[in-house]
């Protein structure tokens, strides 16, 4: 059969990305633009500072990954888009460039979610059984996936308020370090010699679910009452303390779903799955349990868009292609 190629964009939060992937595999371009700087004046992703800096980069992106690959517009087989869920405007943008890519070279449009991606980021290198369970940790999700086929997914669990990865971001901010913070909190984490102890949010024994907030404000409350004391805790206990508390709570969790759901895999997606000590737990209760564990390396673990790719080519192979008026919707269903 002749190869398959699928162009990708993706555009949800703060990283304008276009990938080429040759049979669902075989990552031939995949650019990531990250608007990383311009939000960090700001703390935190500004929504229409994201938009606009998408509608600068979008053309360029694209231009960049046909380049990389060596890929005529002609040889390409779809395109693939990100249409929810995410910020509204930067989702736009992406199905916009993706539909006028679709038309103007006859190509089927293929809408793919955010988090299916996160998931299928996984096939681009290794062997996937189903069915299997995936823990989801990004800036907008905390969620456990049981996925009982092809494409066919299941919510088991959930976070009640804050995602992981916002979680994370908060409390870096709490201890003034740029955003985003998860990757600076991981590397304290790892320098510290003691962790200041915290709560773990266990919720209802049977519950699957997730809750963020209480560990955050618990943070919050330990650094001011150490402040007021004269005795300030080291920012590496601090992130050492928040991180086992995360931790320990998803790597349960996680082992207690596989468990129960008799799922072949673990696999671990999302920007927080680049998480050194989240990894390294997972992967030691893995080994014991006897349970294989995936996860993608670091570069396809935050958003890009050969993971976006990867999915639509599951899609494209089952022909299930999305009409030429897809939406951008930012609170899509998985
Ligand atoms: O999946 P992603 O790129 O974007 C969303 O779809 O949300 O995830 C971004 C999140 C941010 O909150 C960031 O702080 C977090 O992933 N993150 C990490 C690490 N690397 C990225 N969190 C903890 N440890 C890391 N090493
Ligand atoms: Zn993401």
């Amino acid at each position: 059969a002749s190869p398959v190629y699928i162009l990708a964009v993706e555009t949800s939060c703060d990283e304008t990305s276009v990938a080429i992937v040759r049979d669902g595999k075989e990552i031939l371009a995949n650019i990531v633009s990250s608007q990383v700087e311009t939000h960090q004046l700001y703390g935190g992703v500004v929504p229409e500072v994201a938009s606009r800096q998408h509608v600068e980069m979008i053309t360029l992106i694209i231009e960049e990954a046909f380049a990389k690959s060596g890929v005529r517009p002609g040889q390409l087989s779809a395109v693939a888009v990100t249409h929810g869920p995410g910020l509204i405007g930067a989702l736009l943008v992406g199905v916009v460039a993706a539909k006028s890519l679709a038309c103007a070279l006859e190509l089927p449009l293929i809408g793919v979610h955010h988090i299916a991606g996160h998931i299928y980021a996984n096939e681009l290198v290794h062997k996937l059984e189903y069915p299997f369970m995936t823990l989801v940790v990004s800036g907008g999700h905390t969620e456990l996936v049981y996925v009982e086929s092809e494409g066919v997914f299941r919510i088991i669990g959930q976070t009640r308020d804050d995602a992981a990865g916002e979680a994370y971001d908060k409390v870096a901010r709490a201890l003034k370090l740029p955003y985003p913070g998860g990757p600076h909190i991981d590397r304290l984490a790892h320098e510290a010699k003691e962790a200041v102890p915290l709560p773990r949010a266990w919720l209802e024994p049977d519950s699957y679910d997730f809750s963020f907030s209480g560990l955050k404000s618990a943070v919050l409350s330990a650094l001011n009452t150490a402040a007021m004391k004269g005795q300030p805790l080291a920012p590496e206990a601090v992130a050492r303390g928040f991180q086992e508390s995360v931790t320990d709570v998803l790597v349960e969790k996680a082992l207690r779903a596989v468990e129960a759901y008799g799922a072949k895999q673990l696999l671990l997606a999302g920007g927080v799955a680049a998480n050194k000590g989240l990894r390294a737990a997972l992967e030691a209760r893995c080994a014991r349990a006897g349970v294989p564990l995936l996860a993608p390396p670091l570069s396809l673990c935050t958003d890009n868009a050969a993971m976006i790719a990867a999915a639509a080519f599951l899609k494209y192979r089952r022909g299930q292609f999305s009409p030429m008026d897809l939406k951008a919707e930012s609170s899509l269903k998985l």
